[in-house]
């Protein structure tokens, strides 16, 4: 059983309202949990980032339906790879408004906004891996 990681970034068709996005990250979770995919939703100024984990079929098949998804558009996949062990395996969909949180670290927001930016053309860029290790090592601080 393949296990695999997929990153990608997008752009809203129309803005979020703050109601609209956690609506979307509970939903989210609620379909993840059963088809056992687990990830993060990272939200900034219009911008989405999400990671994707789980067996390849799934992820895959969550990814069409979500290209689709005619609420967001220029959606780019920066990476999809194997992977030995999930960096969010207890977070079916869990959701980090950028826009909204005031604990993540100024660095690290400046380098995702910084990130969200300029998303095209990244996936060798060592920031990439950055943001999402960084996401993964702060999971425990996010507030509920
Ligand atoms: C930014 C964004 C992230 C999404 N993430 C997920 C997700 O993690 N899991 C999921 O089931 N649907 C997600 N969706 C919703 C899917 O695009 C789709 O609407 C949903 O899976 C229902 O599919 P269906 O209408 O074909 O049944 C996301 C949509 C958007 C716009």
């Amino acid at each position: 059983m393949d296990i695999i990681r997929i990153l990608y970034t997008s752009r809203c068709t129309r803005p979020f309202s703050e109601p609209e996005i956690e609506e979307l990250a509970r939903a989210s979770a609620e379909r993840n949990l059963a088809a056992g995919i687990s990830g993060i939703l990272v939200y900034s100024g219009g911008r989405f980032l999400q990671v994707l984990e789980g067996e390849a079929d799934a992820v895959e098949s969550l990814f069409a339906r979500i290209e689709r998804d005619d609420r967001h558009t220029d959606v780019v996949a920066i990476y999809k790879e194997p992977i030995e062990e999930r960096l969010f395996g207890e977070w079916s969909m869990r959701l980090c408004n950028l826009d909204e949180k005031g604990g993540l670290e100024p660095k690290a927001l400046l380098a995702a906004r910084d990130f969200f930016a300029s998303v095209q053309g990244l996936s060798h860029n060592p920031l990439t891996r950055w943001i999402v290790e960084y996401f993964a090592s702060r999971k425990n601080s996010w507030a509920a």
